[in-house]
């Protein structure tokens, strides 16, 4: 669907599997470390930006409402990047659906950025490529830096304050024995969300100091693992990050978690698969959802286990998602 500063895209959520937890530069969303991720096809953002010029001030529709000030701000401060390199002040519309399952409460943002940022581009013809635009996704969300691109995506740090050495980078298209299940604990909006929960960590948290090198270690370890289309070592070195990041909120003071009672019992599930021989693997962000690592090719097995403990709608089998996709009318 592009005319003339109009345009569609579709871009697709991603998981980390080692951690962005820490900002160094909180303006620019600059990470301290670098981080890595699976892109999903289940969860994903469609995005129409049109710029009109004889528009007096810029609209935000998401999933069909309209949206007030704060959100609209954010989305306009967004643009901002996109309007200064293409040196123009139009006023623009954007209009965001949100596929990720009603039961799911899953954060968007990293899906939302992307596809906001790859419709920017589309829509004022700047031709910049997923590496560029991940630069641009980086200033709305982390974690959407990620997003411009599909399989396994490192983000890279980058260096000091130079932000354009901040960008993602595929590295496997994981088109493999490998994929997600997703355990929707709670659809409840995060109590304390990434932004004020990794600085309060950064700030307060005795073991925050060993994070960045263990981050060092485990993507030094794991690139190779997914190379090797080692699912095991891969699972192994991502279950083991994810409990340092949650074990380095815990520490902070005061104490938070974002762990809730069923999520324990999904992590439970899983010991005991693993137990029996279905090699499977947790990992959880910033909020109770617990995402398990599998092999897609036994995900009708660790499904199966789910089913005791947890109703089908709270199960949603994800595999690996591409790069932003152009909609077209
Ligand atoms: O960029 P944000 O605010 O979506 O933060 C992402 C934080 C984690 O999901 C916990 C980790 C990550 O790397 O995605």
């Amino acid at each position: 669907m592009n005319s003339l500063f109009k345009s569609s895209y579709r871009a697709f959520t991603n998981i980390a599997l080692i951690k962005y937890w820490g900002k160094r530069h909180e303006d620019l969303f600059l990470p301290l470390t670098s981080s890595l991720s699976l892109t999903l096809d289940a969860f994903y953002t469609d995005t129409t930006v049109e710029f009109k010029p004889n528009a007096k001030a810029d609209v935000f529709i998401l999933d069909g409402v309209q949206q007030g000030v704060e959100l609209t701000q954010k989305v306009s401060q967004f643009v901002d990047l996109f309007r200064e390199t293409a040196g123009m002040n139009m006023p623009v519309t954007v209009t965001s659906i949100n596929h990720v399952p009603t039961a799911a409460g899953l954060a968007s943002s990293a899906s939302a950025f992307a596809a906001l940022a790859s419709a920017c581009n589309g829509a004022l013809g700047l031709g910049l490529d997923n590496r560029a635009l991940s630069i641009y996704a980086r200033q709305g969300s982390g974690s959407a830096t990620r997003s411009l691109f599909g399989g396994f995506v490192v983000w890279h740090k980058g260096e000091g304050e130079d932000s354009q050495s901040s960008y993602a980078e595929a590295i496997d298209d994981a088109e493999w024995d490998i994929g997600m299940l997703v355990v929707i604990i709670n659809q409840q909006q995060k109590k304390i969300s990434s932004r004020v929960g990794m600085a309060h960590t950064r700030d307060t948290s005795p073991f925050y100091a060993m994070w960045p090198s263990e981050v060092e270690k485990d993507l030094a370890a794991i690139i190779p693992a997914i190379e090797a289309h080692d699912f095991e070592t891969v699972g192994e070195i991502a279950e083991h990050n994810a409990m340092k990041m949650h074990a380095s909120i815990l520490a902070s003071n005061p104490s938070f978690t974002y762990f809730e009672p069923d999520s324990l019992v999904a992590m439970a599930i899983v010991k005991e698969l693993r137990e029996q021989g279905i090699a499977c693997y947790v990992t959880m962000d910033a909020g109770p959802n617990v995402k398990v690592i599998g092999r897609l090719s036994e995900m009708d097995q660790i499904i199966a286990r789910f089913k005791h403990d947890f109703k089908a709608d709270q199960l949603i089998v994800a595999k690996p998602g591409s790069a932003p996709i152009e909609l077209k009318a």
